[in-house]
């Protein structure tokens, strides 16, 4: 079940990928504030000039730019996802803009080594779509360096919404899954879980009338 899912996924993502970056300025609707909120999400992981960086889900590289101005050439990127076509697209824009410090793994995040010491780990609009959530947030949080932190930003359903208007609003969301299973799984509370209980300093910010979350937290020690 896991591996058809996957398979239907990764087969979606090889379609998407040739125009992902174009395609996704209209994600979730047109002129939704998603730069801003990727711009929060790269904040909240408080990185310096150095730091190192595993990027789950990483697509085609949309957050590089983000991470690269911060922790320049002497920081380093770990990108990782499941789709070789995302991969191929991220390549083509650390080749244009001659960033030699990215390296990019393709993997299921629920499978990857998470490399120890990392300074930071960052997933955005990716990690409710990967159904082991919890434990990729578990595994990350035990490779961070000390005072590490993981920053997760997401999609999710506005608190007191009515079915009927869930399920229209993410019908243009989410058409490559289940739109029901996503609804019913609520993975935003699972990450939200699994964040607070693996991460001091924990933090959560819904966005966006409550439509997007930012979640993030720090090693514990
Ligand atoms: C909506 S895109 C987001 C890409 C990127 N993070 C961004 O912000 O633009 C979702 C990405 O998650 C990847 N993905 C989905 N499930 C995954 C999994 N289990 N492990 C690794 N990557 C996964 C897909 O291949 C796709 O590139």
């Amino acid at each position: 079940m896991i591996d058809r899912t996957r398979e239907h996924l990764i087969e979606t993502y090889r379609k998407k990928a040739k125009h992902y970056d174009i395609t996704c300025r209209l994600y979730p609707a047109p002129g939704y504030p998603q730069r801003g909120q990727r711009r929060r999400a790269v904040q909240a992981l408080g990185l310096r000039p150095g730091d190192s960086v595993i990027d789950i889900a990483c697509g085609t590289g949309l957050n590089f730019p983000l991470i690269e101005d911060v922790i320049g050439p002497t920081g380093r990127i770990v990108g990782v996802d499941l789709t070789d076509a995302m991969l191929a697209r991220a390549q083509d824009r650390t080749e244009t803009n001659g960033w030699s410090n990215i390296s990019l793994v393709q993997a299921d995040a629920a499978d990857f080594d998470f490399p120890a010491e990392a300074d930071a780990i960052l997933s955005t609009y990716a990690l409710s779509q990967v159904p082991d959530c919890a434990e990729v947030i578990a595994h990350g949080a035990a490779a961070l360096s000390a005072g590490g932190r993981w920053a997760v930003l997401d999609l999710k359903v506005p608190d007191n919404t009515p079915g009927w208007l869930t399920q229209a609003g993410t019908a243009t969301v989410r058409p490559f899954a289940s739109i029901e299973e996503w609804i019913m799984r609520r993975p935003w509370d699972a990450i939200r879980a699994a964040m607070q209980e693996e991460l001091a300093d924990f933090s959560w910010t819904e966005l966006f009338f409550g439509t997007a979350f930012l979640a993030s937290g720090s090693r514990l020690s």
